[in-house]
């Protein structure tokens, strides 16, 4: 396996880039806005392709590099569910697996530092985030945050991962790069309590003053999303409601460019095809499945996603591929269903408002 730990100066703040080989489709997780340049030309070195960009949480205290590495690799934005950001290409929940080619990572959701804070476990190792830091924790203070919350996430999930499972944190002011369950469970000064009440006591008693970021980049941090309004200006961006419209008659094919897991636990639209956002340039190249003219009937093809990030890139992406008829539906399906389109559940699905 591929490991990388990058270490920003500024913000105390651990990247992580993984690949199950040189040469392999990569993800980051945290990247710094300012490092971003610097992974771009690691990952050229390594002869990465960069499919997935995590954020554990909305973080405080830098900005995020997520937006800029979308923007530059067209790759999956990725947060939790309950992220207040405003546009993020894949929302994922507790128990979700996170796929980049070879690698799977298993989303845990471990609120307490924010609600939205995930850690990620893969193997032998777990990502923290700013849930548990090597003989520290995340503040619970702001964005949130939730002292009680975070001792659940710690004792009830992090600490109760196998004993020799390696932390690799989201910050670190130490100098200290890796620990492991069980070296936390006993030399942490902060998890050496015996009830949620304890812990919530030295939590709600620590204050810290705010960092000295907060102000600009958790607005900054709130408002990544990609800009969809170059579809609309250039006409291949549809509103839900014009989307509709055309699924309506016989010149359209909807294409889901979501992941299994996505479909399994949103909605889906009835008539779709599913051609996953990640394996979109086999679909493109002279002779896959969206240039045969028997698989689209030589309709136009309107792709569609959560909320309409990775349908816009597709758009990009299926014109350098010599599509022409090609549309991006704005909002994804979250506007769609809003708009009142119609949809469809898998069954067993959990019907909690879909593309959530
Ligand atoms: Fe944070």
């Amino acid at each position: 396996m591929l490991f990388r730990q990058i270490f920003d100066s500024g913000s105390a703040t651990y990247t992580y880039l993984l690949a199950a080989r040189l040469g392999a489709e990569a993800l980051i997780i945290d990247p710094v806005l300012e490092k971003v340049e610097q992974y771009l030309r690691l990952i050229n070195e390594l002869d990465l392709k960069l499919v997935k960009a995590i954020d554990t949480h909305m973080h405080a205290d830098h900005v995020s590099g997520i937006g800029a590495l979308r923007d530059a690799t067209r790759c999956v934005t990725v947060m939790g569910q309950e992220s207040p950001t405003d546009v993020v290409s894949m929302r994922v929940r507790d128990g979700d697996w996170v796929e980049a080619g070879d690698l799977r990572l298993k989303a845990l959701h471990t609120p307490g530092h924010t609600a939205e804070s995930y850690s990620f476990v893969m193997d032998d190792r777990v990502f923290t985030g700013d849930a548990l830091f090597i003989r520290g924790t995340g503040r619970t203070d702001f964005q949130a945050g939730n002292s009680h919350e975070a001792y659940d996430s710690i004792f009830g999930k992090l600490l109760t991962l196998p004993d020799d499972t390696l932390i690799f944190p989201g910050h670190d002011y130490n100098g200290m790069t890796v620990s492991t369950v069980a070296e936390e469970r006993a030399f942490n000064p902060r998890l050496q309590v015996s009830s949620p009440e304890e812990y919530a006591k030295i939590m709600d008693n620590l204050a810290l003053p705010s960092p000295k970021m907060m102000d600009v980049a958790v607005p900054t941090n709130r408002a990544m999303g990609l800009s969809q309004e170059k579809g609309v200006k250039e006409g291949w961006g549809l509103s839900a409601g014009d989307a509709i419209a055309e699924a309506d008659g016989d010149g359209a094919l909807l294409v889901d460019l979501r992941e299994v897991s996505e479909r399994r636990h949103d909605a889906n639209i009835a008539g779709s095809v599913h051609a996953p956002y990640a394996a979109l340039d086999q679909y493109f190249r002279p002779g896959g499945l969206l240039q045969f003219e028997s698989t689209t009937g030589g309709k136009r093809l309107i792709f569609f996603c959560s909320y309409g990030e990775r349908s816009a890139m597709a758009v990009e992406a299926a014109k350098e591929a010599g599509l022409t008829d090609v549309a991006s539906v704005v909002g994804g399906i979250k506007a769609w269903m809003e708009a009142g389109g119609p949809v469809i559940y898998d069954e067993g699905a959990n019907q909690d408002g879909g593309g959530s």
